[in-house]
């Protein structure tokens, strides 16, 4: 089956929040942003703007019914600036116009006389000055402290991430209108319908059941939308609860580049030791995290970090400590990967400098090192169905690693100007959300008398296609057509109290509810056609359709029996809950079991640098995924695809650069790039590795949103790997992305002083090829 959505894409019928037509008296929002990154809020002159051409309203903190207050974990956030600012962006005030150029014409007739403060935009500064978010937490396994001296190596370092901007193609916004008995009715791009309901109640200081977010999908998302939409959403809907008009925001990409939150760049620390057979002993790092002037998802993001600091490798010896940083930035927010990338770049980043220093391919490091059934994560979980060897082993083999090692290391031999290099990724995730408690979903089902569907549920589609996994898990349920089965929008209404589109559990989550709820409409039908035919239950059945008894047809068919069932007042409808088995963490100890299961995969990547230009090409991507049993092949490889290039846009284009003034200098596509045609690889092999699947996964296709994303830490080390085949001399700082501009850096700066490892074994154990 192919993605519901292609046909209506490609023609451009897709419906997206600006396709709403617009009812008449809509009112055009446009916010004015902070110009200072901190200070104090002495007064806002709004004179000039109230008098300018369509103006209609401007709201302010003050305008706020209920309370000024969008914090979801933790409560530090202000819908619009109070009496501080504390990022460049920040939201002060709302101005609704009869038109959008009117309105954003008089935002720029506003005055704000703000008393500056000092402006943090370095996380290590944070820490330092104690301006924390949450308290710092730590994992920890063993015991790093006493191992030290039973270490052959030990290699120390900084490994830094820049941040990386979402680039959804649909940018921010809502449309509101008030609805009848002092309620609001909210179209929002949002990952989180719930949430949007949740924070624009608390504004309005109505009840969440005042409040109806309802959403068609998202022209992407990637975690930008996960707690970020709730701002355009809160605020159109105030604008439309005040002024008792509709009222449609949506941000323009400038707005949406400088005041919408990002990837977390990270500056870590981190120490590990190795035996001199290259086992992975000991591991300590620190995290700085840069979270940005408030909370949102940061102290959840952190904790990912912490999940995936050792990646897929068994280290028995881990302290990992981590700092929430608040800087004067736009908060940062969910990403794809959700902090787990940048835990990944420090142990990736450790073992290649281990690898370095002892002349060895980082991959002889990684191979050993591997995860194995029955072992534990730091945070107490303990390895089952562990596919980490398979999936590098089949890799191994299958792109014959060894063989094309030695090919890239001939062609280093025989060119003088362009150099390769080659880089194992292999991957780890968890897939569940690590608060335990959002691990549960809903799904209404209506069968209509006709025999037609119609599923409401949490999900919300993105382009990640969880639209059509939905149908599909139906239509293979109820033994019907797919084209029978239609998904209704995402409606706060229909479906409450969701998680939101995140943690790439989304098709587990309500894929199992909508199964569930299939499940018993079925069994109802069933029953009431052994009724109708006089036929045992037991070996009734329902394929393609066809209602069969003991394998052979019986005398009715799915319309057939749907149209009996009413007439035999037969409920057509089921609501179903499904909460994921099994799932617990206690935060005192940091430990538990808060992951349903874990997606492996291993990716080789290979690059060539232009050692004269400094520029690259990511040349082959050849990669293993576990998907355990994919159900819908096109759209999980089409994930693969976009999740890889993403990674690599991270790791080697996309940076991010704010001034010391908290500004974005990077603000629009001219200067901040991100990948197009033609940097995706040549080559990109995506295989598909033979595993059963896990009972916790929609019928046993493993979660594939987030994991690929990951492969494109890969293309970091191939392109350090290539710029050290030039000049081995070098090692590079670790720090991410590794521009052209960096790479022509380190190919030519003067040579650093690169530290010996504190100590080395007089003899290192032969490695075995
Ligand atoms: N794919 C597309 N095309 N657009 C998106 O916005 N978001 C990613 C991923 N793939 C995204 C995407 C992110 S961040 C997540 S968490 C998952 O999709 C969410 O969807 P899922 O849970 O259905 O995998
Ligand atoms: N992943 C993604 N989004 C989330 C999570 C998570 O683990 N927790 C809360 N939001
Ligand atoms: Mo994805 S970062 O969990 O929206």
């Amino acid at each position: 089956m192919h993605n519901l959505d292609a046909a209506g894409h490609v023609r451009g019928e897709s419906q997206y929040l600006d396709d709403i037509p617009v009812q008449r008296g809509t009112l055009h929002a446009v916010v004015y942003g902070s110009p200072l990154a901190h200070g104090k809020l002495r007064s806002l002159n709004l004179e000039a703007a109230r008098r300018a051409p369509g103006v209609v309203r401007i709201l302010t903190a003050a305008d706020i019914p209920g309370e000024n207050q969008i914090g979801g974990i933790v409560p530090d956030e202000e819908l619009l600036a109070g009496s501080h600012v504390h990022f460049q962006g920040m939201p002060v005030a709302l101005v609704l116009a009869e038109t959008e150029p009117q309105a954003r014409a008089a935002v720029k007739l506003i005055e704000a006389d703000i008393e500056p403060l000092p402006i943090i935009t370095d996380p290590r500064e944070a820490a330092a000055q104690d301006e924390l978010i949450v308290p710092p937490r730590t994992f920890r396994l063993g015991d790093p402290a006493a191992t030290w001296d039973a270490c052959a190596h030990i290699i120390e370092g900084v490994a830094e991430n820049g941040g990386q901007e979402h680039l959804y193609i649909e940018t921010q916004g809502a449309y509101a209108y008030p609805s009848e008995g002092g309620g609001v009715r909210v179209h929002s791009s949002t990952q989180g319908p719930t949430a949007v309901q949740r924070h624009t109640a608390r504004v309005l200081g109505v009840g969440m059941h005042k409040v109806e977010v309802d959403v068609v999908r998202l022209g992407g998302g990637f975690g930008g939308k996960e707690d970020q939409a709730t701002t355009w959403g809160a605020l159109a809907a105030l604008g439309a609860f005040v002024v008792k008009k509709p009222v449609k925001l949506v941000l323009s990409r400038h707005d949406d580049l400088r005041m919408t939150g990002k990837r977390h760049p990270y500056s870590s620390d981190f120490k590990l030791g190795l035996s001199a057979d290259l086992k992975l002993l000991a591991y300590e790092v620190t995290f700085y995290q840069n979270a940005g002037a408030a909370a949102d998802l940061s102290p959840a993001v952190l904790e990912r970090t912490l999940f995936h600091a050792t990646n897929t490798y068994f280290i028995p010896n881990v302290r990992a400590t981590a700092y929430s940083c608040r800087t004067n930035l736009p908060p940062n927010t969910a990403f794809r990967g959700f902090g787990g990338p940048q835990g990944m770049f420090v142990i990736e980043s450790a073992i290649a400098k281990a690898a370095e220093q002892l002349g060895v391919p980082a991959w002889e490091i990684q191979r050993r090192n591997l995860y194995q059934d029955g072992q534990e994560f730091p945070y107490g979980q303990r390895l089952a169905d562990c596919h980490a060897g398979l999936s590098w082993q089949t890799a191994e083999q299958k792109f014959k690693l060894e063989q094309w090692q030695a090919e890239v290391d001939a062609f280093n031999q025989q060119s003088a100007v362009k150099k390769r290099g080659l880089a194992v990724m292999p991957i780890c995730f968890g897939i569940s959300f690590t608060k335990t408690a959002m691990n549960q979903a809903r799904a209404l089902v209506h069968i209509y008398t006709d025999g037609s569907v119609g599923i409401s549920t949490g999900a919300v589609e993105m382009g990640q296609g969880v639209n059509t996994k939905m149908v599909q898990v139906a239509a293979r349920t109820l033994g019907i057509n797919p084209n029978r089965v239609r998904l209704e929008t995402t409606n706060t209404t229909r479906v409450a109290n969701t998680s939101p589109t995140a943690a790439s559990a989304t098709a587990d989550l309500n894929g199992k509810a909508v199964e569930m709820a299939c499940r018993a409409l079925r069994v109802r039908l069933m029953r009431h056609a052994a009724e109708e035919l006089k036929l045992e239950y037991e070996g009734l059945e329902i394929y393609d359709e066809q209602v069969l008894a003991a394998g052979k047809p019986a005398e009715t068919d799915w319309e057939k029996l749907v149209s009996t069932a009413y007439w035999k007042r037969v409920s057509l409808t089921e609501n179903a809950h499904y909460a994921t088995p099994d799932l617990w963490f206690d935060q005192t100890q940091e430990k538990g079991n808060p992951f349903a299961y874990h997606v492996y995969g291993t990716a080789l990547v290979q690059a060539t640098v232009d050692a004269v230009r400094g520029t690259y090409e990511i040349d082959a991507v050849r990669l293993v995924h576990d998907f355990g049993q994919s159900f819908t092949p096109g759209i999980d490889r089409g994930q693969i695809e976009g999740g890889l290039v993403q990674g690599l846009g991270w790791m080697t284009m996309e940076e991010l650069i704010y001034n010391q003034e908290g500004r974005l200098l990077t603000n629009a596509l001219s200067t901040y790039k991100v990948p197009d045609l033609y940097s995706v690889p040549a080559v990109v092999d995506v295989e598909f590795l033979e595993t059963p699947g896990h009972p916790n996964a929609i019928l046993r296709a493993k979660a594939v949103g987030e994991p690929p994303l990951m492969y494109g830490l890969g293309g970091y080390f191939a392109i350090r790997n290539a710029v050290r085949a030039f000049r081995p001399s070098v090692f590079p700082a670790f720090s991410a992305p590794i521009t052209p501009e960096k790479v022509l850096m380190s190919l030519y700066a003067a040579p650093a002083a690169e530290p010996a490892p504190v100590h080395q074994a007089a003899t290192v154990a032969p490695i075995k090829p």
